[in-house]
């Protein structure tokens, strides 16, 4: 099933690709993208890997109604459970996925230790599995699955007491051990602010947010369906309320 249209859909469990969309906005300011949150059956990452591939393809066909020149799924767990069945489902569109951004790291930090947050389908799926082994030589990698954080952005809280709380008890144990950390949920650069003072100002933090925003670009142009503007951002989230929509402004502007 294929259907030509003008807008970028920006796909995730609920607010977490914004922090793509920020990417995607900077680097394409004349296109019209489509968001869609999935913020009433968020969180994705202690889902079924069979439930995230249904809703997925649920969120994915309700955008193409409004016509997408691509896909992009700014959502690490939904990318490694489902990016295969979009791929199936709308074989003539653009679909791109985000995947935890280790080569970048392992670039950087060669021999070096490095840590992975991430939810917890993304962490047991066989797509990380296979990005682990082409890097485990090249680096000391260790998986930190961040249970509660996803949460806690969807309920506007990234900065707040309670999730210094949560997030000590899950990075303490990494302090001083770490020399770059891959935020591989796209929930979690809203906390990084949270992240930085219980690691440290010196640790790197790296998120595929840009890389995907520049593949993004790079297949655009190469099909020749870049739009030449004025740019636009449509809202869409199933939880609609006002609420969610007014948290989605708000990280985008943060
Ligand atoms: N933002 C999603 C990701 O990048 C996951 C959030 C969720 O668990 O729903 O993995």
């Amino acid at each position: 099933m294929n259907q030509k249209g003008d807008y970028i859909g920006v796909f995730d469990s609920g607010v977490g690709g914004i922090s793509v969309l920020r990417h995607l906005r900077k680097l394409l300011p004349n296109e019209r993208f489509l968001y869609y949150g999935d913020s009433a059956n968020a969180p994705y990452g202690r889902r079924t890997t069979a439930q995230v591939q249904e809703l997925t393809l649920a969120a994915a066909e309700r955008m193409m109604k409004y016509g997408l020149k691509a896909l992009v799924v700014a959502c690490n767990t939904a990318t490694a459970a489902a990016i295969q069945a979009l791929r199936q489902t709308y074989g003539n569109l653009i679909v791109i996925g985000i995947e935890p951004a280790l080569k970048p790291a392992v670039d950087q930090f060669p021999g070096g230790r490095i840590g992975v947050m991430a939810t917890q389908v993304t962490l047991r799926e066989e797509k990380f599995d296979s990005l682990l082994h082409r890097y485990e030589n090249a680096a000391t990698i260790a998986k930190i699955p961040a249970p509660g954080l996803v949460e806690l952005v969807e309920a506007g809280k990234a900065d707040t007491a309670e999730a210094e709380a949560l997030l000590t008890d899950i990075l303490s144990p990494w302090a001083g051990k770490l020399d770059a950390l891959v935020l591989g949920c796209t929930h979690y650069p809203f906390a990084v602010r949270v992240i930085r003072q219980l690691l440290g100002p010196r640790l790197v933090l790296i998120d595929g947010g840009e890389g995907t925003a520049r593949e993004t670009k790079r297949r655009l142009e190469q099909a020749g369906l870049l739009h030449d503007g004025p740019g636009e951002i449509l809202w869409q989230n199933s939880a609609e309320n006002d609420e969610i929509l007014a948290l989605c402004q708000t990280l985008l502007n943060q």
